[in-house]
């Protein structure tokens, strides 16, 4: 407790010698999402941090989540510095998604529109036409159906199938998965409803089609949030990073939030549903690299990536504006 009170009060002090925000992911410790919050930064979705940071006007933005939430704050902000608690903290969509390959296959499809997920690197956004995050796919694509394009998808299989389910589209797949949503299982859902009749399910689509066929809502972080300040119900079953659960939790002080299982198959399996990348903002290491900026984990990109990313991520924020 006295260790955790002094480092946060560590990194208050440098947010302000160093006139820097901090800004976090919903999958971020709570202890790093109240500190943005009282420091006058932001918690947010991934699409809702890059917008945060580039209109901003400190010379420091301290991103804290994965890596290509950093990089997205660089390309926007090319005249800020971007600092990372970590810059280890990967993303299995990006790992899964290799930019040479990822090209080789948009090389054979020269007829389709290139949409890419923003869990993916700075190279990969720059072979797209356009960047979409889960809380605005699903229109993007809609939007691209009405010009009849036909469309290539990376990285996440699952949020690509849901799309196209939904809205028809013709899409061609990228495989590759999230680690921490294609763990839930549904058995473990249908479950936990005996236990808490009244739930509510609210499912994040990088879930399997299995688990997106119990849920009552499915959506992004931010509208899976709202979902659970809208909705009625008094308990939530919810299968997305447990994170989450730190605003879900400020929004409806007197609402439940309950873990959907993972591994399990019983309404007693304990989930672990937690992002073991976002896990690696500690305070520790948001106390390092703000004690040297210019030296740790700051975040660069290449000019040429950056200049060619900008495109579609432009895209995504007009169309989102
Ligand atoms: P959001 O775009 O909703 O923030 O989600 C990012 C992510 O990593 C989901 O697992
Ligand atoms: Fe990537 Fe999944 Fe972690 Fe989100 S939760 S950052 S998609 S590995």
């Amino acid at each position: 407790e006295d260790k955790e009170q002094a480092l946060k009060q560590k990194v208050r002090e440098l947010l302000e010698q160093k006139n820097a925000v901090l800004v976090a992911h919903y999958y971020t410790d709570p202890v790093v999402q109240a500190l943005a919050e009282e420091t006058g930064g932001f918690v947010a979705d991934s699409l809702e941090m890059a917008r945060f940071g580039r209109d901003h006007s400190a010379d420091t933005l301290v991103v804290a989540g994965v890596r290509f939430m950093g990089e997205t704050s660089k390309i926007l902000s090319p005249e800020k510095r971007v600092l990372m608690p970590t810059l280890e903290a990967e993303c299995s969509l990006d790992l899964g998604c290799p930019v040479d390959e990822f090209s080789a296959f948009c090389d054979q499809h020269p007829d389709r529109e290139v949409v890419v997920y923003a869990n993916t690197s700075a190279a990969v956004k720059a072979r797209a036409d356009w960047v979409v995050t889960s809380s605005c796919a699903v229109d993007i694509v809609e939007h691209l159906m009405d010009q009849d394009k036909k469309i290539i998808w990376g990285p996440d299989k699952y949020l690509g199938s849901y799309i196209q389910k939904n809205t028809g589209a013709d899409m061609l797949l990228w495989d590759s998965s999230c680690i921490v949503h294609e763990e839930f299982k549904a058995k473990g859902i249908e479950d936990l409803k005996q236990v808490y009749p009244d739930a509510a399910v609210l499912v994040h689509p990088e879930s399997p089609d299995s688990v997106v066929q119990v849920a009552d809502v499915v959506g992004s972080t931010s509208q899976l949030l709202k979902a659970s300040q809208d909705m009625p119900n008094s308990t939530f079953i919810v299968a997305t990073d447990r994170g989450i659960f730190y605003k879900m939790q400020q929004a409806s002080p007197d609402k439940s939030f309950v873990e959907a299982p993972t591994a399990g198959e019983s309404a007693t399996c304990k989930s672990c549903a937690h992002c073991p990348w976002m896990a690696m903002n500690s305070l520790e290491a948001l106390v390092q690299c703000l004690e040297k900026p210019g030296e740790l984990n700051v975040v660069e990109v290449d000019d040429a990536l950056r200049v060619k990313s900008l495109i579609p991520l432009h895209r995504m924020l007009d169309f989102t504006a």
